[in-house]
């Protein structure tokens, strides 16, 4: 079972969306998946067509008031989710003597996903507990990026964060990148990929997937894009993305 961050401090980078589309295109083509909902926003939830409210989450996993098992949501064939649950927001801020918990997450995740073969977790855009709670679940983490020359800045203070993890949790991350919004016709998008390219080679996975008013839309029907358009260039991109994250594609040479 590999067990995955989606993960980027950064909003708007494109973590659920691709913690949507991926993990559905990984399940269709007959693995097992999971997926959670760790941004208290919900967002993943209502991209999967599911009203968080009726639901319990893993906030309450977290609590150790459930297990997993109770909460899961049957979304698509092989395809689970668990939602961020109503006090997701809270755990943030929870403390116990006087230390943050970092451990929670880990722990939720000992029992019930057996049998599964990926569980992603889609985190909230922030660098708080949470994301420490991410991190400490996981050996692996996919970074959603786009092509501008802001998020190189926020890529290098993520690996900052991601290399302090390292030497605490005396582990090595697996750590991949998608290029999650990208736009072709513009040179600034090239450059940008090129630049990643050169500072992190056999990372970046061999396909990016481009910006296109379709992704943007299929949120607020409920549905993924192999659902809303599945003969799109955009569920194409994903299951093409999908083939390279399981087997490790990446891309090589000057854009
Ligand atoms: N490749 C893409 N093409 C078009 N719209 C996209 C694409 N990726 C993400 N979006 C849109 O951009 C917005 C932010 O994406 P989202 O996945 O929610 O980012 P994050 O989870 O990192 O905050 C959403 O409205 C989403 O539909
Ligand atoms: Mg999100």
């Amino acid at each position: 079972m590999r067990v995955v961050a989606i993960i980027n401090q950064k909003g708007g980078v494109g973590k659920t969306t691709t913690s949507a589309n991926l993990s559905h295109a990984i399940a269709a083509s007959g693995k097992k998946v999971t997926v959670i909902d760790l941004d208290p926003q919900g967002h993943l939830a209502v991209s999967l067509g599911i009203r968080t409210q009726q639901h319990g989450g893993i906030d309450e996993v977290m609590r150790g008031e459930k297990t997993i098992q109770q909460q899961i949501i049957q979304v698509r064939d092989n395809l689970q989710l668990i939602t961020s649950g109503a006090r997701l927001q809270e755990i943030e801020q929870l403390t116990e003597n006087g230390t943050h918990r970092g451990d929670l997450l880990k722990n939720a995740l000992q029992t019930g996903l057996e049998g599964q073969d990926y569980v992603f977790i889609d985190c909230p855009p922030s660098s708080g507990l949470l994301i420490v709670n991410a991190l400490f679940a996981t050996d692996e983490i996919l970074i959603p990026m786009t092509s501008d020359f802001l998020a190189l800045q926020g890529l290098s203070h993520l690996m900052g964060t991601v290399k302090k993890f390292e030497k605490v949790l005396k582990k090595q991350y697996t750590s991949w990148l998608v290029i999650s919004r990208y736009t072709p016709n513009r040179k600034i998008s090239r450059q940008v990929l090129n630049i990643l390219l050169s500072h992190f080679p056999n990372k970046i996975l061999a396909t990016a997937i481009r910006e296109t008013t379709l992704l943007a839309e299929c949120p607020s029907f409920g549905k993924t894009i192999l659902e809303y358009n599945p003969r799109s260039r955009s569920a194409k991109d994903f299951c093409k993305l999908a083939i390279d994250f399981m087997e490790g594609r990446v891309m090589y040479g000057k854009k």
